[in-house]
């Protein structure tokens, strides 16, 4: 495991593919010559910021950077939103974690990709292509302004299926769709890799079932060390208990309790509120001081120490 070796891992690159999901690039090249598809890094924005697991979804060793994609959805992921600039840095970043996913010899593969999760399935297109496979990807998203990498699928699918849930590209509908007609046109698929929400990749599960499809998905319940000792991340795989850190993230999609896992995902609602209302209150007292402090400036320039500047620690 490549650990951390410096104060800090430089941002090299950012881009917002919506008003919810960003990509940073990060230096790392003992991670980058690391990092296999399927593996994920545990993040510290800052040194008082929550320690957060993150899908390496792409890495590249001639540039010595790994790439993340992150769903702005609570506290730590809309400080990183807020904070994390090209020539910013992360204060810890350790990593690659959980098992590689297994490449194996399958001829023809489904990658499929539900809005964030078409950027961790991506490697994998990628590594079933340079294994030889023929590999079709389904990546789905609400509509056509949240979507973000067609064309780096493009560049490692055989085929390509799209869908939308408003049909403003591709199919009409549900990445379930997009499996069926996969599976309507192909009747020697060897495995279907289905990374995204868990209602999501239930059902992609529940649509390769009937077909025997061996269906691979990737789990994403709460992780607090990420090293298999505290529990946090427990899942239920047919009848024995994994940790998803450790023993995953990928499973066996038709023996997960998806069920299990969705309740689990939603046990600290009440604390992610809080700590996000917390976050924003201090954000807009923080913005409430810049102005006042730009006011008595701009009323007595020569009264105001030039160092007093609102601190941008979280
Ligand atoms: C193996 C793995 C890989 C992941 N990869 C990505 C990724 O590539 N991009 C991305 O945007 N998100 C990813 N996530 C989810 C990401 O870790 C959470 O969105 C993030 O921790 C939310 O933190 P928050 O403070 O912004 O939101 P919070 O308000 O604290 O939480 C929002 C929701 O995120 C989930 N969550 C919260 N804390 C954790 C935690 N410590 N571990 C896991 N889930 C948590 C819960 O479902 C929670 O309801 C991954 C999770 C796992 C387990
Ligand atoms: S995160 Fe603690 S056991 Fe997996």
């Amino acid at each position: 495991m490549a650990q951390a070796e410096q104060a800090g891992f430089r941002i090299v690159a950012r881009e917002d593919y919506s008003d919810v999901t960003y990509m940073l690039e990060v230096a790392h090249p003992l991670m980058a010559k690391a990092a296999r598809p399927g593996q994920f890094v545990i993040v510290m924005e800052h040194e008082h910021g929550e320690r957060i697991p993150l899908t390496i979804a792409d890495f590249s060793r001639e540039r010595g950077t790994i790439t993340l994609v992150i769903q702005a959805v609570g506290k730590t992921t809309r400080e990183m939103q807020a904070n994390c600039k090209a020539g910013t840095t992360l204060y810890a970043l350790v990593g690659p974690m959980g098992i590689p996913s297994h490449i194996g010899k399958a001829k023809k593969v489904v990658c499929v990709g539900g809005g964030l999760g078409v950027a961790p399935v991506y490697p994998q297109a990628r590594a079933y292509k340079e294994s030889g496979a023929y590999v079709i990807g389904v990546i789905g998203f609400r509509n056509r302004d949240l979507m973000f990498w067609e064309d780096k699928f493009a560049a490692v699918c055989d085929e390509l299926i799209i869908c939308t849930d408003d049909g403003s590209a591709g199919i009409k509908g549900l990445v379930t769709e997009g499996i069926k007609q996969a599976l309507a046109k192909h009747s020697d698929i060897d495995e279907v890799v289905a990374i995204g929400p868990p209602i999501m990749m239930k059902g992609c599960a529940e649509t390769t079932r009937p077909h025997g499809v061996k269906t691979i998905v990737s789990l994403n319940p709460v992780m607090v060390d990420g090293t298999g000792m505290c529990g946090g991340c427990r899942v239920k795989i047919g009848e024995q208990v994994k940790f998803a850190c450790v023993d995953g993230p990928d499973f066996d999609g038709h023996q997960v309790d998806f069920d299990d896992l969705m309740k689990r995902l939603v046990r600290y609602k009440r604390a992610e509120h809080d700590a996000l209302e917390r976050w924003q209150e201090s954000c807009r007292i923080r913005a409430d001081t810049v102005i006042d402090l730009k006011a008595a400036v701009l009323g007595n320039e020569a009264e105001i120490p030039i160092d007093i500047q609102p601190s941008t620690d979280g």
